[in-house]
């Protein structure tokens, strides 16, 4: 791994297992846990002891290598369990489209080795794989430095859920923006949604805020309409899960809510992601799978029950903002500005050459 420095590192793959910090129990507890298998993967991801759309991509590129890396047999063979286990892989979780991203691109690189047999197709999927958790760094970084330059001295700003270090190889894409912020010494300060149902933002962004020494305050996100109107906010920052071609963009449920606050104040609304997350075959938001997870995140909190036993919930995990409320996507390719079907033809191209 290149010596790019990170606050943290959340995916750790060494001695042929892949170690994830547990994000389910932040703040409270760092702990890890070790995944062996494809299947101690799938369930990693689907419990959300992993999240954010890159670390998911990050994991699943690993995962997939864990599925086959004891695979014994004919090159035919081996490419037809790849498939098998990368379908399986992709089946975790719906939304985040780096999933598919990670897991496509090492059956490509696969793919293109003709006449590999499978000890040589297999580590051409763990280095892609190890490739994958060091390129992300890099767009990370990337994001970071290009989103420094949008804003000012003692500006505030706001984020929802968590698109931190956690949510990626350890540097983040909103929070890549502060972090770079305080690489240059610039004073600002961040107000920080607490994000329900499962508290992404108070649980996680804040412990990274917090453990970096960068200025925040965690509200309800009931919070930021007043908070805004008061004039207490100059920009909002805020990560993606899938980005349509024409601009909309998939993230956490009440970002979008968070968008139409910003139009109506006047607050510029960024999306910070890495090219890794747009999705060519999407031609708008109507294109996006959105997931629903289990009652249980709506009607309880950290387990205690917050509602009668027998009411119904609906838990939508993402909702998708319409490109006209996004002022600009802070890519790895810079600051990409309406209109988006021009200022995308540089994503297309950087996704058409990997
Ligand atoms: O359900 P989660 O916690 O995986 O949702 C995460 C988000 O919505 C993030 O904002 C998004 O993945 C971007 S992470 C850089």
């Amino acid at each position: 791994m290149k010596n790019l420095r990170t606050p943290f590192s959340p995916i750790r793959f060494k001695n042929e297992t892949l170690y994830l910090l547990d994000q389910r129990k932040l703040p409270g507890q760092e702990k890890w846990l070790p995944c062996r298998g494809s299947r101690a993967v799938w369930h990693a991801i689907r419990e959300m002891v992993v999240r954010g759309a890159p670390a998911i991509g990050i994991t699943a590129g690993y995962g997939l290598y864990l599925g086959i890396r004891s695979f014994r047999g004919t090159r035919e063979g081996f490419l037809a369990k790849l498939d098998k286990e990368a379908r399986y892989l992709d089946s975790s979780r719906p939304t985040a489209r780096n999933l598919a991203y990670a897991l496509e691109r090492i059956i490509r690189k696969v793919r293109r080795c003709s006449g590999g047999q499978a000890e040589q197709l297999k580590k051409i999927v763990r280095e892609e794989a190890l490739q994958i958790h060091e390129d992300d760094i890099v767009l990370c970084r990337k994001i970071g430095s290009f989103g420094s330059k949008l804003f000012k001295k003692r500006d505030s700003i706001l984020t929802h859920c968590n698109a931190g270090g956690l949510a990626t190889s350890g540097y983040g894409t909103a929070l890549a923006v502060f972090y770079a912020l305080q690489e240059k010494k610039i004073p600002f300060s961040v107000f920080v949604d607490e994000t329900r149902p499962l508290l992404q933002g108070a649980r996680l962004t804040a412990w990274e805020l917090t453990k970096s020494k960068i200025p925040c305050r965690l509200i309800c996100d009931n919070m930021a309409a007043s908070v805004m109107r008061a004039g207490k906010i100059d920009g909002v920052v805020v990560g993606a899960d899938r980005i349509a071609m024409n601009g909309d963009t998939a993230n956490k449920i009440g970002t979008y809510g968070v968008a139409v606050l910003a139009k109506v104040h006047g607050i510029p609304f960024y999306v910070a992601a890495p090219s890794t997350t747009f999705d060519l075959q999407a031609k708008t938001g109507s294109d996006i799978p959105i997931e629903e997870r289990p009652s249980h995140e709506v009607s309880h909190v950290q387990g205690k029950l917050m509602a009668p036993k027998t009411v119904k919930t609906f838990n939508p995990a993402f909702d998708v903002t319409p490109y006209a409320y996004i002022r600009g996507f802070i890519t790895e390719a810079g600051v990409l500005k309406p209109p988006f079907a021009k200022s995308f033809r540089k994503i297309k191209l950087l996704l058409k050459n990997k």
